[in-house]
């Protein structure tokens, strides 16, 4: 699996972190669209980058990190075909896959500690979407995103 990862100033030190669990992990593949060193930058300059790159299939899913992680959702959901899910809890991660077929997670930098954050990601990458009533729901995002 491929992710598209960014982060604002703010998700800097957790997307770094990642990172380094990806590196160590050796089964997951990554493109980081920045930042690339920590300076203050603007989240939806990074954010949209790493957005698309999952809307193209460049890239399978993606990881989105600001602060709050609440601009990198409205960034992440701007992108069509994107169905970002902020996530503070390995129980939200796995509902935002089971449920929402979420392509796209977003953490929250300044309030989630990297072990959780990892345990999170875990959950969220190894979850399958249910489908179902779950697709008939997805489909109609889908299809107000075609309109
Ligand atoms: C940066 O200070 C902060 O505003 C940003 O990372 C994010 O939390 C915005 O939603």
């Amino acid at each position: 699996m491929k992710i598209a990862i960014a982060s604002d100033h703010a998700g800097f030190e957790l997307k770094q972190n990642i990172l380094e669990y990806f590196v160590n992990d050796k089964t997951i593949e990554f493109i980081d669209y920045g930042i690339s060193e920590n300076k203050p930058a603007d989240y939806p300059d990074y954010g949209f980058k790493a957005a698309q790159a999952v809307a193209n299939q460049d890239c399978d899913r993606g990881i989105l990190i600001c602060g709050s992680g609440l601009g990198m959702s409205m960034v992440g959901n701007r992108v069509k075909g994107v169905r970002a899910a902020l996530c503070h809890t390995e129980k939200l991660a796995e509902l935002s896959r089971r449920h929402n077929n979420a392509n796209v997670l977003v953490l929250a930098g300044r309030f989630i500690a990297k072990y959780l954050a990892y345990d999170i990601i875990k959950v969220w990458l190894k979850t399958e979407f249910e489908g179902g009533r779950h697709q008939r729901r997805v489909g109609k995002i889908e299809k107000f995103d075609n309109k």
